[in-house]
């Protein structure tokens, strides 16, 4: 034992540990603190990335220290950091230090989050959490809901329930799921998990803004009906991630009322919103849904994987996933069902946590002040396009995204499209600043997602004004 390590025993010295954390204390203070300054590293190729990794399973174990420095360097060193500043692309993660905390007290305590028995501060503490956001998006008292890995796991969650509440829990062939054409893709690929086939999801067009048109759902619904299919479930999106749009809830509830569907809403990225005063005022009739996804690893700043389910049905949670067995006989409960009855995972962690030391440490106005501000950044970002020649908005911004192009009248379409592709590349190789793309209505055109906090005014306009340089040069 002379680095402090007990191989046999798999076990390090009290001494070794302390010393140990330390240096990875140092290595994530190190990386938030140079943050801000740092350029974004671009993609190294495959191979060198293969090569610096590849390696049989060591035989022999290394001295920690080594392997702490290795990982930091060789593993973590080249991944986007999702929280710069002017990391704009997908959904970033701007996380905080408090919710990495919790991550690591978490990994240490290893709790098993699945039931009370196991683990009662933790699995209380999921209820109370999960409990502020229920309320924040005017859930009832009764409603339940629990943390999975993000939204495409919420998303899974959801349509699972409503596929047992609507239809017994068989994905007949005949039925009919009324999805927007800007939905995101989880939807699609958590109902073929669900055994739907292709033709069971039907597409519903959007209006000039990218919102789901409700007098078309309607109409295709009842045609639905008509042809003898049998229509079960809406899915609507607060905050798309190619524009962040807000589907009109209160409309899509009256027709899913009406009809009796089942009403999902995909807020991963959007419902966060509803923590701020006065972003809420854009987001409707959440109380009118059944289910939603809401994911804090994006817009609530902790880590990934977190993501949040709420149904507010609560006990349709338990008669969805409630699975007793007799080697779980002695951490069973009567009055109240476990969260390992209520979701997919039975063994679970405590991702509570990390959400629950963000608002213990920061607050909720401090959180709200924080939403505002990518709220008010995204319309920098509309307003400054609209300013720059050639450049034109796709719609106009909506909660934290706006999505634009360049395509000076003098340029074609396709060569337009083309551009803009060949500028997300382009930016990145500058390190200064990350930008992604998509397509809207067939073009394509780049998008900025500015969630993150710490993004300036300066930072917006550097980055536009970088991808302007770029594109005219082109
Ligand atoms: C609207 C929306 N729904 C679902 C997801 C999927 O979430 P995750 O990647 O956490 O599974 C995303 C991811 O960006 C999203 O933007």
């Amino acid at each position: 034992m002379t680095d402090g390590v007990d191989r046999e025993r798999l076990w390090i010295s009290d001494d070794a540990m302390r010393a140990l954390g330390h240096r990875v204390v140092d290595a994530l203070v190190e990386r938030w603190s140079s943050m801000e300054a740092m350029a974004i590293p671009p993609t190294p190729p495959r191979e060198v990335v293969r090569a610096r990794l590849a390696e049989p399973m060591p035989r022999q174990g290394r001295p920690p220290a080594e392997v702490i420095e290795r990982a930091v360097r060789d593993v973590l060193g080249d991944a986007a950091p999702t929280g710069h500043p002017r990391f704009f692309g997908f959904i970033p993660s701007p996380s905080n230090f408090a919710a990495v905390l919790a991550d690591a007290l978490v990994a240490g305590f290893n709790p098993f989050g699945g039931n009370f028995v196991e683990a009662p501060g933790p699995h209380e503490l999921e209820r109370v959490t999960v409990g502020w956001l229920r309320d924040a998006c005017d859930f009832d008292a009764d409603a339940a809901g629990l943390f999975v890995s993000g939204g495409s796991m919420a998303n899974l969650t959801a349509l699972c329930v409503a596929r047992e509440v609507k239809l017994g829990g068989e994905p007949k062939k005949s039925a009919r799921i009324y999805v927007s054409e800007q939905a995101h893709g989880s939807i699609a690929k958590g109902l073929r998990v669900l055994g739907f086939r292709r033709e069971c999801v039907v597409p519903v067009p959007t209006d000039d803004a990218f919102r789901m048109n409700p007098v078309v759902l309607d109409e295709l619904i009842r045609l639905d009906r008509v042809a003898g299919n049998s229509p079960f479930a809406v899915v609507a999106t607060v905050g798309t991630t190619n524009t962040g749009a807000i589907d009109p809830l209160e409309a899509i509830s009256a027709v899913c009322r009406r009809r009796s569907l089942w009403l999902h809403v995909d807020g991963a990225y959007g419902a966060a919103a509803r923590l701020s005063p006065r972003a809420r005022e854009q987001l409707h009739g959440f109380a009118l849904v059944d289910s939603l996804s809401l994911d804090p690893h994006k817009w609530l700043f902790t880590p990934y994987e977190c993501g949040l389910v709420l149904v507010q049905d609560g006990a349709a949670l338990a008669r969805t996933f409630a699975q007793p067995a007799d080697y779980l006989d002695d951490v069973g409960s009567d009055d109240e069902p476990d969260l390992q009855d209520q979701g997919i995972q039975l063994t679970r962690s405590l991702r509570a946590l990390k959400v629950w030391m963000t608002f213990q440490v920061f607050g909720a106005d401090a959180i709200a002040a924080a939403i505002d501000r990518g709220v008010a950044q995204a319309e920098r970002v509309g307003r400054r396009v609209e300013a720059m020649p050639g450049w034109q908005l796709a719609c106009p911004p909506s909660l934290a995204i706006c999505a634009f192009r360049y395509a000076p009248d003098s340029m074609t379409d396709e060569d337009a499209d083309a551009l803009n592709f060949g500028l997300v590349p382009r930016l990145a190789a500058t390190g200064e600043a990350f930008v992604t793309s998509t397509k809207l209505r067939g073009r394509r055109y780049l998008r900025m997602c500015t969630i993150s906090p710490r993004t300036t005014d300066a930072d917006v306009d550097r980055t536009l004004a970088r991808l302007d340089a770029l594109a005219r040069r082109a």
